[in-house]
C-alpha cells in the first residue's frame, strides 16, 4: 500500500478503494461531481465528460475505508451518504452578485459546531498567484483545504481525495505536512494537477512559502523533471 502514498494517481477511484483495507484513511476529504453542470470555463471539455454523479456503491466503499469523512456537495447526495450527522461545513465564496452559486456545503462525520463557516473570497478568474494557474472549472482553493486540515484533521492523519481535479487538496496536504493519497479519472486534468504540484515543489524546495512540508522522494521528483522539465 506504501507505493499509493502521496501521489495523484491515474485512476478511477473505485479501483484504488478496492485495494485498501477498512479504514485504511484517517480522513477523506473529498468532491464527487455534482451531476449539475456549470463550474467555470477553464478548460474545452464539456462539463458532460466529467461530471458523472458517483454511484450507491462509491459510498458505501467511501465509508468503508475512511474513519472520518468530509463530502463536499453532501446536500446533493443526502441519499446516499452513509452516515447519520447533521454537521456542516459551508464554505461561502463571498462573490457577490456573480453568476456562480454564493456557497458550498459539505457534510462531515466530524462533530464541532454544527455548522461550521469558513468566508474565502472565490472567482476564478480573479484569484491572486497562491491559487494560480487555475486548471479545471471546480477547482476549489488550495487555502479552503488549508484550512480544512488544520481545523479537521489530526497531525499524522493520511488524508484522501478520491475526485482530486485540479490537485488543489495534494497541494495543501503537502504544505501542512500531511502524507495523502489522491485520484483523478481525467488524464488532462490529471496531467495538468500534476505539473501544478511539480511547480510548487519546485517553489518549496527553493525556500519559498512553508518550511514544514512534506518532501518529495528523490525518485518522484527525477519522474516530475523527467515529466516537465525543471
Ligand atoms: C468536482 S471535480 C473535483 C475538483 C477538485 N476538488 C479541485 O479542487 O480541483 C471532480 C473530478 O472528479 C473526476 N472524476 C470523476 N469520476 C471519477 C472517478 N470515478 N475516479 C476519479 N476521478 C473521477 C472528474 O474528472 C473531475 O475532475
Amino acid at each position: 500500500m506504501d507505493g499509493l502514498l502521496n501521489k495523484i494517481h491515474l485512476a478511477d477511484c473505485m479501483d484504488i478503494m478496492r485495494e485498501m483495507p477498512d479504514n485504511y484513511i484517517d480522513l477523506a476529504i473529498v468532491d464527487p461531481p455534482y451531476g449539475i453542470g456549470g463550474g467555470s470555463n477553464v478548460s474545452n471539455k464539456s462539463s458532460r465528460e466529467w461530471d458523472k454523479k458517483p454511484i450507491e456503491k462509491y459510498f458505501y466503499e467511501l465509508d468503508r475505508i475512511s474513519k472520518n469523512q468530509i463530502i463536499w456537495g453532501g446536500n446533493y447526495f443526502t441519499e446516499m451518504i452513509k452516515f447519520n450527522s447533521n454537521h456542516s461545513i459551508i464554505w461561502d465564496k463571498q462573490n457577490g452578485n456573480s453568476f456562480m452559486s454564493d456557497a458550498e456545503i459539505a457534510l462531515t462525520t466530524i462533530k464541532k459546531n454544527t455548522t461550521k463557516f469558513f468566508k474565502l473570497f472565490w472567482m476564478s478568474n480573479m484569484m491572486g498567484k497562491e491559487e494560480k494557474p487555475i486548471i479545471h472549472p471546480t477547482q476549489k482553493p488550495v487555502a479552503l483545504y488549508r484550512w480544512l486540515l488544520q481545523n479537521y484533521a489530526k497531525p499524522g492523519d493520511l488524508i484522501f481525495d478520491s475526485h482530486s481535479g485540479s490537485g488543489s487538496l495534494a497541494i495543501a496536504c503537502v504544505e501542512e505536512g500531511f502524507n495523502y493519497i489522491a485520484c483523478e479519472i481525467d488524464p488532462d486534468y490529471h496531467k495538468a494537477s500534476v505539473e501544478r504540484l511539480h511547480k510548487k515543489y519546485k517553489e518549496l524546495e527553493q525556500g519559498l512559502g512553508f518550511i514544514k512540508y512534506k518532501k518529495r522522494s528523490e525518485k518522484d521528483k527525477r519522474e516530475m523533471d523527467k515529466l516537465f522539465g525543471d
